[in-house]
C-alpha cells in the first residue's frame, strides 16, 4: 500500500499543523482535486473534504474520504455534528478554505452570498479576519471569459477572497484557451505563500540564479555545473515572505516558482544588462549565479572545423564585468536603497575567502556554501558572513536554508 500522502508522527511539512478544508465543486477538475488532497496531506496538512453535489457527479466521496482519512461533508443536515452546524463547525476549525475547482455557477454564488447548501454557507459562515478563502478557477474558456465571471471574479477579489488564476492549455472539452484548474502542486505552492510570515512585504528582491554560458562557437560553449537550485529557492523564499520577486536566470531545467517574474538569459553579458533592466526597481539583490569569469574573446560565427592538421584551437579570453561588485558600488547600494547579497563557492579556506570576498565586492552579506560541492543537490549548508562575524546555517534543503536566509535578510532590512 503507498502510504506516502499519509504524514509520519511528528513529520515536518509546509503545512504542518494546519487543518485545510478543501472544498470541491462540480466540474472535471475534479479529478485533480484527489491529488491536491494527498499533495496537501504529504506537506503536513490534516485536510476536511467538502463537496457540492455536483462535484458529487465528477469524483465520489468514497475516494476523498480514502484520501483525506476524514469522512466527507456534503449536507447542512448533516446529523455526525451534535449541534447539527457544520457550517459554522468547519469554518470555524479551518486555517484556510481552498475551493478547488471552482465553478462559474460557484463564484456567482460566492458573489451573491448564496447559502442554501453546506459549503456555500460555510464560507459565508467564514471567520473572515482569520480564515482566508483561497478559489483555484475550472471552466471552459468561454465561460472563464465572459463578463459575468471576470465581474464576478473582481468582485470576489474585493470581498477578500485570494484568487489564485487558472492556467492555459487544451480543456477538457476539446477547446484550448484559459480556465484550467491550476495543476495541485501549484496550489499547494500557493497556499504555503499565503499562509507564511510576511517579513519582506513591500520590497522588490532581485535574484540572479545558475550558470551561465559562453559560445566558442554557434554549437560549443563554456559552462558549469550551478544547477540554479539555491538561486530559485531563493525566489520562491523572497515571493513567500511578501516581496515582488524578478529571477535572472541562466540556462538552467526548472520550474519558475509561483509568483515570481522570470527573465532567461544565456551569458554573462546578458545577465549583466537584465540585471541593470531591473535593479533599479529593486530593494534587495540576490546573486547566486556562478557566472563565469572569462568569456572566450571571439565566439566563432560558424562551427570550428577540424582542419586534418591535428592543431588544436587557441582561445583566448577576455574578463566578464563582475556584476554584483559593479550592483555593490551604485549610488543606491551605497546609500543603503539597496541591500545586496552575494554568494561564494569555495574550494577552500571557506571562511578567510569568504570574509576577502565580502570586502572586495563591498557587500554587507555574504554567503558561503559549506562544501563538498553541492552543485545540483537538494541540500546544502551555509556560512553567512557579515560585518558582526560568521553564522552557519546548519545542513538543510536548499529551500529551508533559503527560508532562513530570507528572513535573515528581513531582519538586517528593518
Ligand atoms: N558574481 C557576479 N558576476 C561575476 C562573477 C561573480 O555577479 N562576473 C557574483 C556571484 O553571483 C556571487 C559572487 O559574485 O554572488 C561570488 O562569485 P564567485 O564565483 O564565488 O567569486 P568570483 O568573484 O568569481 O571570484 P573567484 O572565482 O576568484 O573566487
Amino acid at each position: 500500500m503507498d502510504n506516502s500522502a499519509q504524514p509520519q508522527p511528528g513529520a515536518a511539512g509546509d503545512l504542518a499543523g494546519r487543518h485545510i478544508v478543501l472544498g470541491l465543486t462540480g466540474g472535471i477538475a475534479c479529478y485533480k482535486s484527489a491529488e491536491l488532497c494527498r499533495l496537501l496531506i504529504k506537506q503536513g496538512a490534516t485536510v476536511q473534504v467538502v463537496m457540492t453535489e455536483a462535484a458529487e457527479q465528477f469524483i465520489t466521496p468514497v475516494t476523498m474520504q480514502a484520501l483525506s482519512n476524514r469522512p466527507v461533508y456534503g449536507s447542512q443536515w448533516d446529523a455526525r455534528e451534535p449541534n447539527n452546524m457544520p457550517h459554522i463547525n468547519l469554518s470555524r476549525e479551518a486555517d484556510a478554505i481552498v475551493l478547488a475547482p471552482c465553478s462559474a455557477d460557484f463564484i456567482a454564488r460566492l458573489v451573491h452570498g448564496r447559502s442554501d447548501e453546506l459549503l456555500s454557507l460555510l464560507c459565508l459562515a467564514r471567520p473572515m479576519q482569520r480564515v482566508p478563502l483561497l478559489v483555484a478557477p475550472a471552466m471552459n474558456r468561454e465561460m472563464w471569459l465572459h463578463p459575468a465571471t471576470q465581474r464576478n471574479m473582481a468582485q470576489l477579489a474585493s470581498d477578500g477572497a485570494v484568487l489564485l488564476g487558472v492556467g492555459s492549455g487544451p480543456q477538457a472539452c476539446g477547446e484550448t484557451g484559459d480556465g484550467r484548474m491550476l495543476e495541485p502542486a501549484e496550489i499547494v505552492d500557493d497556499l504555503i505563500a499565503h499562509l507564511s510570515p510576511k517579513p519582506l512585504a513591500g520590497q522588490h528582491v532581485l535574484v540572479t540564479a545558475g550558470p551561465t554560458f559562453e559560445a566558442i562557437d554557434p554549437v560549443r560553449g563554456i559552462t558549469n555545473l550551478s544547477s540554479g537550485k539555491m538561486g530559485f529557492a531563493i525566489a520562491r523564499a523572497a515571493r513567500e515572505a511578501g516581496a515582488r520577486v524578478t529571477l535572472v536566470a541562466g540556462p538552467v531545467h526548472l520550474a519558475t516558482p509561483r509568483g515570481v517574474a522570470r527573465v532567461d538569459v544565456r551569458s554573462a553579458q546578458d545577465l549583466l544588462l537584465a540585471v541593470e533592466q531591473h535593479v533599479d526597481a529593486a530593494s534587495v539583490f540576490v546573486a547566486t549565479a556562478a557566472v563565469a569569469d572569462w568569456r572566450p574573446a571571439h565566439a566563432a560565427e560558424q562551427k570550428i572545423k577540424k582542419d586534418g592538421s591535428g592543431q588544436v584551437p587557441a582561445l583566448s579570453f577576455v574578463e566578464n564585468t563582475d556584476v554584483l561588485a559593479r550592483v555593490a558600488q551604485s549610488p543606491r547600494a551605497r546609500s543603503g536603497a539597496l541591500y545586496c547579497v552575494g554568494f561564494a563557492a569555495e574550494s577552500e579556506a571557506l571562511l578567510q575567502n569568504a570574509q576577502a570576498k565580502r570586502a572586495r565586492k563591498g557587500v554587507p552579506l555574504l554567503v558561503g556554501n559549506i562544501g563538498p560541492a553541492t552543485f545540483g543537490q537538494d541540500h546544502n549548508a551555509l556560512l553567512l558572513v557579515d560585518e558582526a562575524g560568521a553564522r552557519e546555517l546548519p545542513h538543510a534543503s536548499k529551500l529551508a536554508l533559503a527560508r532562513q536566509l530570507v528572513a535573515e535578510i528581513a531582519t538586517r532590512l528593518s
